[in-house]
């Protein structure tokens, strides 16, 4: 009985423990949705993401401004390039990339703002834990609100404040630990050729 009791309060102390910033695994792959406060901007994004070797690549295809889009960049951080790939005609653009790469995580100092059951706690399979926090982006003084699985830091959804958009809101799913091709990460052979065109600053907005 006095085991059982001891156990017990360890399993409380340990499920009421505190949930702590957190790095997301380096190597994820999946999809996310993008939509902005102000309805300008609306994508449907394939994403991979290596924190190791600082590349992200971004297929997406949305509507802008009413008009729709496609869009397949490779963002190669550790080169300071980044391509945009036409598959179709293979043409392809380089840019010149200039953003630090930042690793998908919870900023040490966020805030916690609580922990909570997406679906239902009721029965098995029904729910998912997580947590989300809040902080403030330091280059903006903006706001984010970032949500994560409780277990292993998946990423669920970023909200970011930014200046033409409003709140701008990423909810990811069909999040998968690993790149299944990691040739994907790498410019395909058409980009070698690539005529160089001026920076953008428009990833600064993912970031
Ligand atoms: C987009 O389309 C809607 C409905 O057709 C229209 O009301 C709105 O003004 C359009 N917005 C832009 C930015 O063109
Ligand atoms: C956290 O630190 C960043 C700089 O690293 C700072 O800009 C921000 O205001 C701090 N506070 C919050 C709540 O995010």
């Amino acid at each position: 009985m006095r085991v059982f009791v001891a156990f017990a309060c360890f399993l409380a102390t340990s499920l009421a423990e505190k949930p702590r910033p957190c790095t997301s695994p380096p190597l994820l792959s999946g999809q996310m949705m993008v939509s902005t406060q102000n309805e300008k901007l609306w994508a449907s994004i394939r994403y991979l993401y290596d924190a190791l070797g600082q590349k992200i690549r971004l297929q997406e295809m949305g509507y802008y401004q009413n008009h729709s889009f496609t869009y397949d960049g490779l963002l190669l951080f550790r080169e300071a390039v980044m391509y945009e790939i036409n598959n179709h005609d293979h043409t392809c653009k380089k840019r010149p990339l200039k953003v630090d790469f930042h690793p998908m995580a919870i900023p040490n100092n966020a805030t916690l703002l609580g922990q909570a059951v997406l679906g239902s706690s009721s029965g098995p399979g029904q729910g998912l834990l997580v947590n989300t926090w809040m902080g403030i982006i330091p280059k903006t003084g903006g706001r984010y609100l970032t949500t994560v699985t409780e277990f292993g830091c998946i990423p669920i959804s970023m909200s970011y404040q930014t200046q033409p958009f409003g709140w701008m809101v990423t909810n990811f799913f069909n999040n998968v630990i690993g790149i299944p091709d990691p040739g994907q990460l790498n410019p395909p052979a058409f980009c070698q050729d690539a005529s160089h065109e001026e920076p953008v600053d428009f990833f600064s907005l993912f970031q």
